[in-house]
């Protein structure tokens, strides 16, 4: 009998135990005996593939981010919500700065690894929800790769009119991205190849990420180029204004609100 994950807070379990590991306290994972075992991110993608990375990046301080996320933090102007804050590292640089920073997820086990790290602004939910309370920005941070969050062609602009609703004049998204199409590998060509016979963006991939005994439901996460990225936007309150790519695949698209 093969039995289906539990559907719960892959994300939120995961960071707590990676919070752990690193920290020495609470309790953690442990291989066997009294060794702590490494925290792995597993994530399965709908064609069978699958993937293992250690999740303790999420902790990361800024001397040991990529180069990039030096030059997203560095873009900031004013109130920022931080969309998909994770661990929250980027909001502690950002609070340490002086600014004045919101994380926001759907992770309640995210936002308490947040807490405890010291992040002290939090709302838990969606942006679309996160319109109701009256608040607004002029940053939003959609980094970790989270230009993913857009998923494709149905949610991108529904995302982008959210944090239109929570802009302020001159308001700007800051978001990283990673460009899938220099590849070679027939895996990963053949998957861009497959979602666009299915009228899918290539790069738009079906996921599942994995916890131990938990899952989660299988999400679209876009993973699209900077042409790509245009043409959602297009059409939508917002406007590209720069991309940077001088770390390309990775990159960090800019976009200002019109009007
Ligand atoms: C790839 S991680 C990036 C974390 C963080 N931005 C970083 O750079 O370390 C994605 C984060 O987005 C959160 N997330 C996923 N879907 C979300 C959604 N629809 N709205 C807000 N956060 C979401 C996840 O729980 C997770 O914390």
């Amino acid at each position: 009998m093969t039995v289906e994950p539990l559907i719960g807070d892959v994300f939120g379990e995961m960071l707590r135990d990676a919070l752990a590991v690193a920290t020495g306290v609470g309790p953690r994972p442990l291989a066997g005996g009294r060794l702590p075992r490494p925290v792995i991110e597993i994530i399965e993608r709908d064609d069978g593939l699958i993937n293992g990375a250690p999740a303790a990046h999420y902790l990361d301080g800024p001397a040991d981010w990529q180069p990039y996320d030096h030059r997203a933090v560095d873009r900031v102007e004013g109130a920022t919500l931080d969309v998909g804050v994770g661990a929250g590292r980027v909001a502690l640089l950002l609070q340490e700065r002086g600014v004045p920073v919101t994380g926001l997820d759907t992770s309640a086990g995210a936002l308490t690894v947040c807490r405890r790290r010291g992040v002290r602004d939090l709302v838990h939910g969606t942006v679309d929800a996160h319109v109701a309370d009256g608040r607004s920005y002029d940053t939003f941070l959609l980094l970790g790769n989270n230009v993913g969050l857009l998923e494709g062609r149905e949610r991108a602009p529904v995302l982008l009119a959210a944090l239109a609703a929570l802009a302020r004049p001159g308001a700007q998204v800051i978001a990283q991205g990673t460009d899938p199409y220099g590849t070679r590998d027939p895996l990963h060509t053949g998957y861009h190849e497959r979602n666009r016979r299915r009228g899918r963006l290539g790069g738009q991939l079906r996921l599942r990420l994995r916890y131990r005994e938990l899952g989660t439901e299988w999400f679209d996460y876009l993973v699209c180029s900077p042409d790509e990225l245009a043409g959602l936007v297009r059409g939508t309150a917002w406007r590209l204004t720069d991309v940077d790519d001088r770390d390309a695949p990775y990159y960090l698209a800019t976009l200002r609100l019109t009007g």
